[in-house]
């Protein structure tokens, strides 16, 4: 890691996050979507945030595809970029986190060691992996972006799934299975899940 020189980081003078969150009647976390590019992570995470967002919950959606166009912009797809892309966005979340935000995080995130260190960043007790979970053939199938299609035509290189590697994780919090099922299924799971987490009056 860098050295931090000359520099006096402040906590103590800061409302604390519990008083957000007591604010915001809610306990924030990050859930991390991980999987496959195509295999449902925005789309889930964007669905479930529009039903939090009606019980009356503040949330945070962050997706790849988003964050590299403005904050990431400058990073591409090899292991070093992923590895900052990954930081920056953890570093991002942590703040989220801190306001009492729940923050929905959808990034291919396609290794164990990218994965711990956005856990390591974030903290184990916030951080909740969630493995959205489509088999290649699906995604490629669905191809919704037709990133696939290039990818296989040499077009696009180090693809996840084709010509980078996708570590599925191996304890996730939930295992999230897209294929074959509806949209709504998956999110009801997520949430049934989610819920009792955040939610002040029944938190655990
Ligand atoms: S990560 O690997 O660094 O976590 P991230 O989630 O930010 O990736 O971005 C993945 C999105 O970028 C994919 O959903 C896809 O739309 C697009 N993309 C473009 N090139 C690639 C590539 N080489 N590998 C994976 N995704 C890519």
């Amino acid at each position: 890691m860098k050295e931090v020189r000359h520099i006096y980081p402040v906590f103590d003078q800061l409302v604390s996050r519990e008083s957000k969150e007591w604010l915001l009647q809610q306990h924030s976390r990050v859930v991390w979507f991980t999987g496959l590019s195509g295999s449902g992570k925005t789309t889930i995470a964007k669905e479930a945030e529009k039903v939090l967002y009606e019980m009356g919950h503040t949330t945070m959606l962050l997706d790849g595809d988003n964050v590299r166009s403005g904050i990431n912009n400058n990073l591409g797809f090899s292991h070093e970029d992923r590895r900052e892309n990954i930081r920056r966005i953890a570093e991002a979340s942590k703040l989220f986190l801190d306001c009492g935000i729940i923050t929905l995080c959808c990034f291919v995130s396609p290794t164990e060691e990218l994965r711990q260190l956005a856990k390591s960043i974030i903290g184990p007790k916030d951080f909740i992996e969630v493995y959205v979970n489509a088999p290649i053939e699906e995604c490629e199938r669905r191809d919704v972006k037709g990133l696939y299609a290039k990818a296989r035509k040499g077009e696009i290189a180090d693809f996840t799934g084709i010509s980078a590697p996708f570590e599925a994780p191996s304890h996730p919090a939930l295992e999230l299975k897209t294929q074959g099922r509806k949209e709504e299924d998956c999110v009801k799971e997520l949430l049934n899940f989610l819920l009792p987490i955040v939610r002040l009056d029944i938190a655990i």
